[in-house]
């Protein structure tokens, strides 16, 4: 198929972007390259493009026969999406609108679409399962699900079939460890923690010790980027019989952050400093999620499921890119 993939110079969206080419597909990467690395667009075809510009989005469906557009060029930083809505609500809300608009022009009619564990809050329950509230506690996981409601409507009348993929925390190198987080700046526990090792930081500071959890620090359910892609595969050829789905995309084990930190440990080999300090605003203590339905309707099995290999990818690809991508 011929995929556009909005966002395909990013973390996840150059690992779907291999995904996509090595299963026979066609991915075209649109990316601004605000976020994004040409070092991580590989062999497939690059347009430089903004979600904002409509003309340039139309012109792109219609000249490569675009049938399906998958979507990652979100901004994705909580705490700045608290100082900085417009911005947020701007690239995520009104690109997306933008996009969907453009598809609806060319009657493209499937769209896959990164959404966030970040839409459910604080939930009321762990693990999470897909209908359980939807009560975001910041900008960011409103955006989501505001996008969410955009492509419900367009749904209801009938030109979208669409599948919104709620990722808990997306980890790991994919594609043998090619293709990995390289975020600028980096605001992710994994890669901070590697970084870390590596000397790139002073130490890893555990934002929160008091959470009500064992041992007082924030879990969370990481997911391997590649495991994350397979599933977008899956809820493709799915779109075929529903038009519209919604799935929780994660392993279903939370992880603390000192859990997080004794691995890189281990797999590194190598001890460095850890210092403890007050909470980070706006995380929620637990975030787990139930993928049942993902499994169940998709097939999908995830083959990454334990930290210790997720946080291997990632130490391996960090280790061959000291620097990240260099461009
Ligand atoms: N953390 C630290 N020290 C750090 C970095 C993070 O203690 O240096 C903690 C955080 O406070 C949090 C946990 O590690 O408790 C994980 O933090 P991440 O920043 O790695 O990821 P989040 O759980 O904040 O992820 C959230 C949403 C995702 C979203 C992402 C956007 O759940 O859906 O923010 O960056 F994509």
């Amino acid at each position: 198929m011929k995929v556009l993939v909005c966002g395909g110079a990013g973390y996840i969206g150059s690992n779907m972007t291999a995904m996509l080419t090595a299963q026979g597909h066609e991915p075209i990467v649109f990316d601004n390259l605000s976020k994004g690395h040409m070092a991580a667009v590989g062999s497939a075809e690059f347009i430089k493009g903004d979600l904002a510009d409509y003309q340039l989005l139309v012109k792109t469906l219609r000249k490569y026969n675009i049938e399906v557009v998958m979507h990652f060029a979100g901004l994705i930083e909580v705490a700045e999406s608290a100082q900085a809505p417009l911005k947020y609500y701007q690239n995520n809300v009104s690109n997306t609108q933008n996009l969907l608009s453009a598809m609806q022009e060319m009657t493209v009619e499937k769209f896959v679409f990164s959404s966030s564990a970040a839409v459910y809050g604080v939930p009321r329950q762990v693990p999470i399962t897909e209908d359980a509230p939807k009560e975001p506690i910041n900008p960011y996981g409103q955006t989501k699900l505001a996008v969410e409601t955009m492509c419900h409507y367009q749904n209801q009348t009938g030109k979208l079939r669409y599948a919104s993929l709620r990722y808990f925390n997306a980890a790991g190198a994919g594609s043998n460890c090619t293709l990995g987080e390289d975020h600028r700046p980096e605001t992710h526990l994994i890669p901070r923690v590697i970084k870390t090792v590596m000397g790139k930081l002073p130490h890893i500071t555990i934002y929160g010790t008091d959470y009500p959890t064992p041992d007082g620090t924030c879990i969370r359910d990481y997911i391997h980027v590649d495991d994350l892609c397979r599933a977008h595969l899956l809820a493709l050829d799915k779109l075929e019989q529903s038009s519209e789905l919604i799935y929780n995309m994660g392993n279903g084990k939370g992880y603390s952050v000192r859990e997080v930190i004794d691995t890189v440990k281990k797999v590194s080999g190598k001890d460095f400093k850890v210092v403890e300090s007050g909470r980070r605003l706006g995380d929620p203590p637990v975030l787990t999620s139930d993928a049942t339905k993902a499994m169940k309707e998709l097939g999908w099995k995830t083959e990454l499921p334990e930290l210790e290999k997720i946080v291997d990818t990632a130490w391996k690809w960090h280790n061959k890119h000291p620097f990240g991508y260099l461009d």
